[in-house]
């Protein structure tokens, strides 16, 4: 069998659900985000793949030239890159496109996938995002379900720079919610409970 180019972890849900592309943040692995994802939804499929880049031996998915600051070349090329392993591992573990539910540098990597593959996924929840291009070219992103969680006091990902993301996906016809909470960079209670509502909406529209 062909191999994945991506060290990742799958567990099988249940067929008729949508899967969900867990990508976590700056450091973590394909562990990190499984209970999240068990929370929100219990029984779906999970593709888990863990970021090829290293900065200071911690993973991501792309490359950054300091805090907040991409190196844009290397975004585009890993969100093709992980873009074709989504497509090879759909093929493989028969699974419709997945949404995405990414962190911080997942949810980063995340946006950039929507805004260069779109039709490789079926919706995202970015937890802590920002724009990972500065000019990225229109898309056609009609209806995709989008759900991105700020929190007011992340001194990292600042919520005016996810409501630039927001305005972005909406331009090019995504179906945004944007919430942010009272919280800094890291995941509350309240993001779980805004992430299982978003989920069950889309999982009782669809
Ligand atoms: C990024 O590099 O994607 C963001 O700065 C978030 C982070 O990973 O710290």
């Amino acid at each position: 069998m062909e191999t994945i180019d991506f060290i990742h972890r799958f567990e099988k849900g249940q067929p008729e659900e949508r899967a969900l592309l867990l990508l976590h943040g700056t450091g973590g692995d394909e562990n990190d985000l499984i209970p999240l994802a068990r929370m929100v939804a219990p029984t779906a499929s999970l593709l888990s793949p863990r970021g090829k880049v290293l900065e200071n031996g911690m993973p991501r998915f792309f490359r950054r030239l300091a805090e907040g600051v991409f190196d844009e070349d290397d975004v585009r090329r890993r969100a093709n890159e992980l873009a074709d392993f989504v497509t090879d591992a759909r093929a493989r573990y028969s699974i419709a496109s997945p949404i995405a539910l990414g962190y911080s540098n997942g949810a980063n990597i995340a946006a950039a996938m929507l805004l260069l593959r779109p039709s490789e996924l079926a919706g995202a929840i970015l937890l802590r995002a920002m724009p990972p291009l500065a000019h990225p070219q229109p898309v056609k992103l009609d209806g995709v379900p989008v759900l991105i969680v700020s929190g007011a006091r992340d001194p990292i990902i600042r919520p005016e720079a996810a409501a630039k993301l927001a305005s972005l996906l909406e331009r090019y016809g995504a179906s945004v919610e944007h919430r942010v909470l009272p919280a800094g960079h890291e995941l509350s209670q309240a993001d779980v409970t805004l992430a299982q509502s978003w989920w069950n909406k889309q999982a009782s529209d669809s």
